[in-house]
């Protein structure tokens, strides 16, 4: 499975996203897949988010991860405008090599976690979603889930789904204020059902303020 920016799950992802950074305005703001920032004109996760906290005028500090090093100088060259006096970036490699860094986060920050497969959600991420989702910090956990209509295919389809579950069992651990909504993607033997799952106290309805966004 292939990332394709700006198809029509990506899109759907990016108004959700636009909308909650708005909803919470976080002080800190932490993306661990972040890609060049930019492709070809659309914008991507980063470039957006730092497009609102610049348009609200309001004091935060950003960090954006990408492991490849070719994306990772794109999204520097991409982010670099949005420096101010207000507006603290700071641009790293794989974000497992500074997770400590966030383990002291609080209400006012928010993660997005944005892979394109959905087995990128291993031991590490489910490790610090298990350290971090007690601090109340917000998140919006994107979830590619494979549907896989091929009987050969059946035990990845259970992976998937098992892992899905894995995630919203941790959210419920902590009681964790949540909604879990999604849009399918893909055409044959590789459809998909994309989950776009948000945690957030600061918004107490949700499913009233996404509505517009993830219809489904
Ligand atoms: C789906 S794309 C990100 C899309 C981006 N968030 C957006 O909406 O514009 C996933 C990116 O995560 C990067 N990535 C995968 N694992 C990573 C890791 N452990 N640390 C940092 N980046 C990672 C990949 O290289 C890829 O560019």
């Amino acid at each position: 499975m292939e990332y394709k920016p700006g198809n029509k799950p990506d899109k759907v992802k990016h108004k959700a996203l636009e909308n909650l950074v708005d909803l919470i305005l976080p002080s800190t703001y932490v993306e661990f897949h972040s890609g060049p920032g930019r492709y070809n004109g659309y914008d991507g996760s980063s470039v957006r988010t730092l497009n609102i906290l610049k348009g609200r005028g309001i004091d935060s500090t950003v960090y954006l991860h990408e492991k490849d090093d070719g994306l990772r100088q794109q999204l520097i060259a991409n982010t670099l405008g949005f420096k101010s006096d207000k507006q603290e970036i700071f641009v790293g490699g794989e974000w497992e090599n500074s997770q400590e860094n966030y383990l002291n986060a609080d209400h006012s920050w928010l993660f997005l976690l944005d892979p394109t497969k959905i087995k990128s959600y291993n031991k590490y991420s489910i490790n610090f979603l298990d350290k971090t989702l007690s601090t109340g910090a917000n998140f919006l956990l994107y979830m590619p889930q494979g549907l896989f209509k091929s009987k050969q295919q059946q035990k990845a389809r259970r992976g998937h789904r098992k892992k899905v579950k894995e995630i919203k069992d941790l959210i419920g651990k902590y009681q964790r204020n949540y909604l879990d909504r999604f849009i399918f993607a893909g055409r044959g033997n590789l459809k998909r059902k994309d989950h776009i799952v948000i945690v957030s106290e600061l918004i107490p309805d949700l499913k009233a303020c996404f509505k517009k966004y993830i219809s489904n």
